[in-house]
């Protein structure tokens, strides 16, 4: 029998930097993969300050650096995702406090994981830095750590 699709929502602040990248990160090592139909992608922020926007133009030319087209359209994240997502995947921990907030159970919110607790062992980071008032390097940085936290999250949960 096949198993049930993984399925990953990712989420910050704004839902134009930090979590479009890691849905466009994870879509394209699962393209790669070839698991396109074993998983379900997306991202929400928490606020509500730039819903039905594309990622940031600043996020969208680093991504595209790395091959990377970020089409993500912004959207606030509700209740139902925990019905829908097996992992709810907060950048930092504001964006957990208020994912916790909004968890309509506690099975729901044991779904709540930080991206940083994908990082590899010894990286001196423990949460993505929100990179808007960041210059060049601070978007570097999120995918620099988005790279490395997507890849063992599909690792581990290909295992
Ligand atoms: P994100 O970054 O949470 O990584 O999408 C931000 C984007 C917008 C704002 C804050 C953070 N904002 O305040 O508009």
């Amino acid at each position: 029998m096949k198993h049930k699709k993984h399925k990953v929502l990712f989420v910050c602040l704004g839902n134009i930097c930090r979590s479009p990248a890691a849905e466009g990160v994870l879509k394209d090592i699962v393209a790669k993969e070839g698991q396109e139909d074993e998983w379900i992608i997306d991202s929400a922020g928490t606020g509500r300050y730039h819903i039905g926007e594309l990622p940031d133009t600043r996020m969208r030319v680093h991504a595209r650096q790395r091959g990377l087209e970020l089409t993500h359209r912004c959207r606030q994240v509700e209740t139902e995702d925990f019905d829908k997502f097996d992992f709810i995947i907060g950048m930092d921990a504001n964006n957990i406090k208020n994912l916790k907030r909004i968890a309509p159970s506690p099975e729901a919110e044991k779904k709540i994981v930080p991206m940083a607790s994908f990082f590899n062992p010894g990286n001196r980071w423990d949460y993505v830095p929100d990179p808007y008032y960041e210059g060049s390097e601070g978007f570097e940085l999120v995918l620099d750590l988005l790279e490395e936290g997507c890849r063992n999250l599909f690792d581990r949960l290909t295992e």
